[in-house]
Order: C-alpha cells, then structure tokens, then sequence
C-alpha cells in the first residue's frame, strides 16, 4: 500500500473518482450519501490521507481543521471524518495503518486536538488508534449539513465524541458542552 497526505486542492479528479467508489463501498449502509465524484457528505475536507493500491483508492480518511467552542473555549482541532477502508481489505489491520498515518498528519499540522464522532460499533476501533472517548457524554449542538438551506441545529447528548490529544495533553481538553456551530465533516 502506498500512502499519501494530500490537500484538498491536489486531489485529481481521477482521484475523487476512486475515492467516490471507496467511499460508496464501505459506506453501502447509507446509500446516496456520495454519488459520483462527491467525495464528502457534509463538509468539504482540507486534505486526505489515502492508501492507494494496484485497484485504487483502497482506504483513505478527511481532515478539516475548525475552531469549535467547548463550553467558553474557542478550540482548534483537526475534525477527522470520511474514514474508509475498501470492504474486501476490513479486518486485516488496513484501518489501523490509516489511522496511524491520520494521527501523523493531525502531528504535521500541529493541532492541539483532533476530534471525531462515530457509531458506538467504531468507538473499540478509534480507541485502538489512541482516541479517547470524551468521559461523561457531552451535549453537542451541531448542523448536520452546512452545504444545503439553513436548518435548525442539533441539540443532543453525543455518546461517542473522541479526542486525540496532539500537542496538548488530554488533560487541557476543556470543560462544557461541545458547540461546533457548523457540521462536523
Ligand atoms: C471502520 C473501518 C475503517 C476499520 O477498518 P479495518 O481495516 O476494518 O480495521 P482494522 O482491521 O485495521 O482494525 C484496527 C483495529 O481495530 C480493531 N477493531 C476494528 N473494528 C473493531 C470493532 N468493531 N470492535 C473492536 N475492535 C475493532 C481491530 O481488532 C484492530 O485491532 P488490532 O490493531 O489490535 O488488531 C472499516 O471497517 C470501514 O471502512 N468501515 C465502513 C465505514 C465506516 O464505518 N467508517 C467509520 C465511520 S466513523
């Protein structure tokens, strides 16, 4: 597997093509969600992080920095979404690589914290990546979709938000509710 870091502004189009069929395999639980070259469903990443084989595009995960607001603190992270791994390849530690090469590029870009939410079935998978799930649950407010019409705001209690300390300490994860005031990608 060859892997590479690339911004957003780099990826081909022959690229966004491999990525869409990625992205529509491992994700043929929710179809629709990225037709064609669509290679994002809610927010547009900043760059990937893709393993490329003799096939393609056989696993690859977004990043997009934002600034958050945890309960008064106006954090920057590095919100890491679109993590895929081509369906034949799951279960054979292909996952783990990515993730390894994700945890590297959030270094690269000196981030004090990445951030992700999952389903409760990913959180064992994250965690064996080295993130860490924000204990108690959080409330979260949130849009689910910024690239459409404007809609009200989520307002939940989010279970499975994850954390990876970068150049902070998981320790300096701030207090309080987790306002993104936009989608998390
Ligand atoms: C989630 C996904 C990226 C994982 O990729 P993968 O290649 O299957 O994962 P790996 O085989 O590298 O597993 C990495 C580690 O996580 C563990 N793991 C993976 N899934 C797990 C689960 N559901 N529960 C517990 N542990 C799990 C593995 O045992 C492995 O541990 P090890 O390093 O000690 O062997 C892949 O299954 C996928 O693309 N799923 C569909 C899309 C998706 O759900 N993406 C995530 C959206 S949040």
């Amino acid at each position: 597997m060859d892997w590479t870091a690339i911004r957003e502004g780099d990826v081909t189009m022959a690229q966004h093509a491999e990525l869409g069929q990625l992205l529509r395999g491992a994700f043929a639980h929710l179809p629709g969600l990225y037709p064609g070259v669509r290679t994002w469903s809610s927010l547009r990443p900043e760059a990937r992080v893709i393993g490329h084989d003799d096939e393609g595009a056989a696993a690859a995960a977004g990043v997009l920095r934002r600034v958050i607001q945890v309960g008064t603190t106006d954090q920057l992270v590095g919100v890491v979404g679109l993590v895929a791994v081509r369906p034949a390849l799951q279960g054979h530690g292909v996952g783990g690589d990515l993730m390894k090469r994700v945890n590297a590029y959030l270094a690269d870009l000196r981030v004090p914290f990445g951030i992700l939410t999952c389903a409760d079935e990913r959180v064992a998978f994250y965690q064996r990546a080295g993130w860490h799930r924000l204990s108690p649950p959080r409330r979260a407010v949130f849009s689910r979709d910024d690239t459409t019409e404007a809609a009200p705001f989520v307002d939940e209690i989010e279970r499975n938000t994850l954390v990876l300390p970068v150049t902070a300490g998981l320790d300096d994860w701030p207090d309080g509710d987790l306002l993104w005031h936009c989608a998390p990608i």
